[in-house]
């Protein structure tokens, strides 16, 4: 039995976590190579990480790889229904401090968080922003010895952006969802995939012939977009941002005001990263039986706290499946409790996408360690990491592709050649 500080639902669990953990391991050879390294060169010797991220199989491979590179973890959920309980039974055995209970209360949640940083960590990963937060308010006694920090997904960016533009950063923060092999793929195929997935496994219903509106047409949504139009429903696209609402309407969607859209809508998913999507404005004209649902990061996409003081009635139809009866007999059904639908109410991004988001993650701790310090800013990881995991992932895959020759390098450097 390891010696690792864990408040976890169920140690009994760790050999299921351990079969899902492997099973997830097959499919991330990026996240492997670098694991073999850092097995070797320990880049991460002597350093403690303090780690919140949505506790899946994925996420089990990431930390042992820091593991295998010498970090000591300590690991909390970034989301309080987003944990796999036999995933945090396993990393425990692993020697892995983990604080976090499939279905904890917000008071544990955030307890949970400051304990993962009680530890004063050097290196902080964040999905979300929570961290951050913490160590930039009311612990900051928390932070003496941060080096850097890491944030994975959109929304943790902007609020990190938003504190280095109010002159309000401690420490630097690479932005790993600003590498293109992070957002290209995870937010676009990841998403597109797994909110699908999370919504045909909860419901069991046939997208074929719905009306399916898609709120956001950012890197998330225009996966979203595309896996329900291969599914055959008719999507209809809403956004604030006209170049953004164009490109929609280029790809052949029907762009529409939510007021338009909620009229006629059977499924929806909000994926903005913004607040009240739909909100009062929107439920009295929603179609009975609607299905609500949100893959943004926050559950505030959709205004629950007012459908629930302003519904006649209330049901669990199972889990994961919640109905608010209107007072006129109108059925609004939300999905995961209007959180992130594709980690609350399915198992999230497929082991293949997180491969590279992690590897990102992985590279992300190493260079941190490597690099002097650096200024109190966001960081982008450089292009040649971003390169080197597309250049691996292709490996992996064999799939070989062109180089440039002198000739062509030298004639994209030159001004000189045109018309002749
Ligand atoms: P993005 O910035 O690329 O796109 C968001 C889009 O929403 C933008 O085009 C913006 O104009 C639009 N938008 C903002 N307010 C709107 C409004 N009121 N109505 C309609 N559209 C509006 O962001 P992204 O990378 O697509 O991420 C979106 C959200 O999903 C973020 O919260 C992000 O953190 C989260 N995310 C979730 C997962 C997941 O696993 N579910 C994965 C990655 C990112
Ligand atoms: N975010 C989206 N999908 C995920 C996954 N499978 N593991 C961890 N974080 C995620």
């Amino acid at each position: 039995m390891s010696n690792a500080n864990y408040d976890i639902a169920d140690i009994e669990l760790a050999g299921e976590g351990y079969e899902t953990s492997n099973w997830a391991r097959r499919h991330m050879p990026v996240l492997e190579s670098i694991r073999d390294r850092f097995e070797k060169e320990k880049p991460l010797n002597n350093v403690k990480v303090a780690a919140c991220l949505h506790i899946t199989s994925e996420t089990s491979n990431l930390v042992e790889t820091l593991c295998a590179g010498g970090a000591e973890v300590h690991l909390c959920a970034s989301n309080p229904i987003s944990t796999q309980d036999p995933i945090t039974a396993h990393l425990v055995k692993q020697g892995v401090s983990v604080y976090a209970i499939h279905g904890e209360d917000l008071e544990t949640y955030m307890a949970h968080c400051v304990q993962a940083i009680s530890v004063k960590p050097h290196i902080v990963i964040d999905d979300g922003g929570d961290l951050t937060k913490l160590l930039h308010t009311d612990f900051e006694q928390h932070r003496s010895n941060v080096i850097g920090g890491l944030e994975e997904t959109t929304t943790g960016v902007i609020r990190i952006k938003n504190l280095e533009r109010d002159g309000k950063l401690e420490y630097p923060i690479i932005a790993i969802n600003d590498s293109k092999t992070k957002h290209m793929f995870d937010n676009r195929y990841g998403t597109g995939q797994s909110t699908i997935d999370a919504i045909m496994r909860s419901t069991n219903i046939l997208l074929a012939g719905k009306v399916f509106v898609v709120s956001g047409f950012g890197m998330c949504g225009r996966g979203v977009a595309m896996r329900a139009a291969g599914l055959g429903a008719s999507v209809i696209v809403t956004e604030v941002d006209p170049v953004r609402a164009l490109e929609a309407v280029m790809e052949g969607y029907k762009v529409m005001s939510m007021e338009e859209a909620v009229k006629v809508g059977d499924v929806f998913v909000t994926v903005t990263g913004n607040k009240s999507i739909i909100d009062e404005r929107h439920f009295s004209q929603l179609k009975d039986g609607v299905l609500l649902s949100n893959a943004g990061h926050f559950d505030c996409e959709i205004d629950l706290q007012y459908l629930k003081k302003n519904s006649a009635d209330y049901k669990r139809l199972r889990s994961g499946i919640e109905q608010y009866t209107q007072s006129d007999g109108r059925r609004i059904v939300v999905l995961g409790e209007g959180r992130l639908v594709n980690l609350c109410a399915a198992e999230g991004h497929p082991a293949e996408v997180m491969d590279m988001s992690f590897a990102n993650q992985a590279l992300g701790c190493e260079y941190l360690v490597k690099s002097d310090r650096m200024t109190n800013s966001v960081i982008k990881l450089p292009d040649q990491i971003d390169n080197e995991v597309a250049d691996l992932k292709l490996e992996s895959i064999g799939v070989s592709y062109d180089r440039l020759t002198s000739k062509q390098s030298d004639y994209l450097d030159s001004w000189e050649e045109g018309t002749e």
